[in-house]
């Protein structure tokens, strides 16, 4: 059955543009395309410094605001962290969660499932990364992804898995080290994957709503191939969000194909 579903598109800005400036004039830009992909839901995710002033210019832009990480705790004595209640103030509605750069700089499993808990009893939603480091022909990667998930889905109650949105992010597929992106039949085992996962979770054979993206070295020019196994929501999209055409690309793309086989 074909049903027509929104994307979600997610920029994430890592530690870029180094200017606020900067900042602006590309958010600007993906407010422009966002007008035309009406079909789109787009989160850009800034640097934490950048997020008030630019959630000052919001306007009437449907383009919503993220955080890219946030602490395990409330506020406190908590040096360099930021708590979800700064979060809340600002109105933001998406945290990114576990992605393999935070995890390779220390956030743990543990991290993780307090940053979910936190984040789902406060009326947020998570961005949970997940991704292998490396495949290996006796799948044994599908065991690591199954545990990311385990570890992550430990204190979320069923009622709260629709708001959660995963984002699948192979780390040998990220970045400018990237040798390529993942296969659409990669990204639809994968899919498949984590929906039987979670719905083992909960024993349940009706599949909770959780939206999957797939994030990995996306660009404008293999997003419709990507797709075209079916199975995806949308994107996690590092250096393309930086470049407003590319990302404008990826938009419009994404708004065209916006029906999927269930
Ligand atoms: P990339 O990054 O698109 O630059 O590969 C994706 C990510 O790390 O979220």
């Amino acid at each position: 059955m074909k049903i027509k579903t929104k994307k979600l598109v997610v920029a994430n800005w890592k530690a870029n543009p180094s200017s606020l400036k900067d900042a602006k004039r590309i958010l600007s830009g993906i407010r422009k395309a966002a007008t035309k992909a009406t079909d789109v839901e787009v989160v850009v995710c800034p640097s934490i410094l950048h997020l008030l002033d630019l959630k000052k210019t919001q306007g009437r832009s449907r383009v919503i605001l993220g955080a890219q990480d946030m602490f395990t705790e409330e506020g406190g004595a908590f040096t360099g962290e930021v708590g979800y209640e700064a979060l809340l103030e600002a109105k933001i509605k998406y945290v990114i969660v576990g992605h393999s750069e935070m995890r390779d700089r220390g956030e743990t499993d543990e991290d993780i499932s307090k940053k979910m808990d936190i984040i789902l009893r406060n009326g947020l939603s998570p961005i949970l990364c997940i991704g292998e480091r490396s495949r290996d022909g006796a799948m044994e990667y599908l065991g690591f992804l199954k545990n990311q998930l385990v570890q992550a889905f430990k204190n979320v109650p069923k009622a709260s898995v629709p708001k959660i949105v995963i984002a699948y992010e192979p780390i040998w597929a990220i970045g400018n080290s990237a040798k390529r992106s993942a296969t659409p039949e990669e990204i639809k085992e994968v899919t498949i994957f984590i929906k039987r996962v979670i719905g083992d979770l909960y024993a349940t054979k009706s599949i909770p709503p959780v939206r999957i993206l797939y994030g990995g070295s996306v660009s404008a020019k293999d997003v419709a191939f990507m797709m075209s196994a079916g199975g995806i929501d949308g994107f996690l999209v590092g250096r393309a969000s930086l470049d407003v055409k590319e990302f404008e690309a990826i938009l419009n793309i994404s708004n065209e194909k916006n029906t999927r086989s269930r």
